[in-house]
């Protein structure tokens, strides 16, 4: 019993996500149930609660996947489920549901890196990606700068020494009281300010690292000094700073090492403003730009599922064994 599709499985933090994509990259079915709505009210995700919502939720997702693609077992090549990184408690019951169905079914497990699916959510329905490749990955967790020669092998050129962006958006979100996660209300609040607000554009002189604690301490100061700024204006000075150091750090990437395409994945590459910033830079040095549609740059299990079939062609699949601190260069 060898089918086309793999299935796979994401709950490494607040969505439970499911679904099925051939070796193609074509995506048979995909479901995200969010826990925006739990969450919101502490202004981030609370570990015990998001178990507790995967629990409930991964059971009936994993059947409208498998029944929105009028999937059978018998179509499935194997299971892919993220392994890491992640919260553990979150990360568990998902492994243990692939394990429970991949013993049942009699299938192949493949225990997923969760960075490894957002760099190749890239390639989602569309190849899009071409090597070598500068990556630029932003999500809750990480800011890295990547080389890759191909899907297999990656160089990490620059990483956040503290926060990732992502959580500097949510933590600057929440002390403004604009709710969780804070990415979409910031962008959206900024386009109706001005840039007014000197604020500091951390490292933007030096090397491929990012440091993102400064500017979140920065606006903190900012909003105890002057509590009357307009918060429009002080979306919009956070994210011209932050779009500008992503941006000058991309470039320098490009300048540092050879690459056909910049590809800009994770949850913060649904921001319109890198969007538009990335595509600006590529013009300028005459390099593709690979973005993911919006609904493949936040947390989804298509991508987990594509970097499964990454592991079938390599011929080796990690332990579904949680992970909850494992790094991007682990396979
Ligand atoms: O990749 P992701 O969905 O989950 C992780 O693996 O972390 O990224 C979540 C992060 C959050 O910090 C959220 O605020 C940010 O992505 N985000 C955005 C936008 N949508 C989500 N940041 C900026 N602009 C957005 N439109
Ligand atoms: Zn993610």
């Amino acid at each position: 019993m060898s089918g086309n599709l793999i299935l796979g499985i994401e709950s490494s933090c607040d969505d439970t996500a499911v679904a099925l994509v051939d070796g193609e990259g074509v995506v048979h079915a995909s479901e995200v149930v969010s826990q925006t709505e739990i969450h919101a009210e502490w202004g981030g995700v609370y570990p015990e609660f998001a178990s507790r919502a995967h629990v409930r939720a991964i059971v009936p997702t994993i059947d409208r996947a498998m029944n929105g693609a009028g999937a059978t077992q018998d179509d499935l090549k194997a299971i892919a489920v993220t392994r890491g990184p992640g919260l553990i408690g979150s990360l568990l019951v998902g492994l243990n549901a692939a394990s429970g169905l991949a013993t049942a079914w009699g299938k192949d497990i493949i225990g997923v890196n969760h960075l490894r699916g957002h760099l190749r959510s890239a390639d989602l329905e569309e190849k899009r990606v071409e090597f070598p490749a500068t990556i630029l990955l932003v999500s809750g967790g990480h800011t890295i700068l990547a080389h890759m020669t191909d899907a297999a092998s990656i160089s990490i050129l620059g990483r956040t020494r503290d926060d990732s962006v992502g959580e500097a958006y949510d933590k600057v979100a929440r002390m403004m009281d604009l709710g969780y996660p804070g990415g979409p209300v910031i962008d959206k609040l900024a386009k109706e300010g001005q840039d007014t607000i000197d604020l500091p554009r951390p490292m933007i002189r030096e090397g491929l690292d990012f440091s993102f604690s400064g500017l979140k301490s920065s606006v903190v100061r900012h909003l105890e000094k002057n509590p009357d700024i307009p918060p429009a204006d002080m979306a919009a000075s956070f994210v011209a700073s932050c779009m500008d150091v992503l941006l000058v750090k991309c470039r320098r990437a490009l300048e540092a090492k050879p690459a056909r395409s910049l590809v800009v994945v994770g949850g913060v590459a649904a921001s319109p403003q890198l969007r538009a910033g990335a595509q600006e830079v590529t013009e300028d040095m005459g390099v593709a730009l690979c973005l993911p549609p919006l609904r493949w740059s936040t947390d989804n299990a298509a991508m987990i599922a594509l970097a499964g079939w990454d592991y079938v062609a390599l011929g080796s699949a990690p332990e579904p064994a949680a992970q909850p601190g494992l790094s991007i260069e682990q396979l």
